[in-house]
């Protein structure tokens, strides 16, 4: 009896997969080099936040994953932190160059970030805003121009593991695990793992919550209780 023998690819290991990355940041960094030192002069002359803004409006240009590794091997070196995980899409734009990155971060496209703290796993969907706080300019002042009165800006911290649904603005901080719906604007700060909608953003319900008649998907139910 001949003997069958199944010839099985060899797997491509993750460590591999992660050297290729590696190398492909590596290409993303010297691609981006120009665009660095550019960065880096004008920021010399015109301030770190003004230089940001217009390196983060060409690199916003760059469609697809090549866009996603120059962008991040840029804002890597001109952000306070950017992790090397997070994905920044299309269109989006900076202007603040003390914004935080953290890890397994997604931005999604054209979305506008002020001074923003964006914790581990949070996910913006497209178009959402967030401006430095909500008194980037102050306005009590009835003989000055309000762009003549200055302002104040603050870091909005989105928490880790929250959603910031499709066109969202936000102007106050997001607690850990909460999700924004689409379209609200969040003027005061949301706690922990709850849904806000609308405008301004209220709470709608707690995420985890359960009600008594609709028990969760894939929830197995006591037989005595299913009775
Ligand atoms: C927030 C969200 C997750 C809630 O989903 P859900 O738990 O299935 O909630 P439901 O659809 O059952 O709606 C619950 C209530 O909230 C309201 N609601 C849902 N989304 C809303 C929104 N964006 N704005 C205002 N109210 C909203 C519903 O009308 C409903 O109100 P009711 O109880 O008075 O009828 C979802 O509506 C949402 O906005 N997702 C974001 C989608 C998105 O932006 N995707 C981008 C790709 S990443």
């Amino acid at each position: 009896m001949s003997e069958t023998v199944t010839k099985v690819p060899p797997k491509q290991s993750s460590s591999l997969k992660e050297l290729v990355k590696a190398w492909v940041r590596f290409l993303a960094l010297v691609a981006v080099l120009p665009i660095l030192i550019s960065f880096r002069l004008s920021a010399a002359v015109v301030g770190r936040n003004r230089a940001l803004e217009s390196s983060t409006q060409l690199l916003s240009l760059f469609p697809g994953i090549t866009g996603q590794y120059l962008r991040r091997a840029f804002l890597q070196r001109a952000l306070a932190k950017c992790h090397h995980s997070a994905l920044v899409e299309f269109g989006t734009l900076f202007s603040q160059a003390g914004a935080i990155l953290e890890e397994n971060v997604y931005v999604g496209p054209r979305c506008q970030l002020g001074l923003v703290y964006l914790e581990r796993d949070v996910l913006l969907a497209s178009g959402v805003q967030i401006p430095s706080g909500g008194k980037t300019h102050y306005y009590d002042d009835p003989d000055k121009p309000i762009r003549e009165q200055g302002g104040e800006r603050r870091v909005v911290t989105i928490g880790a593991g929250a959603w910031i649904g499709t066109g969202v603005i936000v102007l106050a901080d997001v607690g850990k695990g909460t999700i924004v719906a689409a379209g609200a604007v969040v003027t005061k700060p949301l706690p922990e793992n709850v849904i806000a909608a609308g405008i301004p953003a209220k709470v709608i319900r707690k995420r985890f919550e359960k009600s008594p008649e609709s028990p969760m998907l894939g929830e197995v139910i006591p037989s005595s209780s299913a009775e």
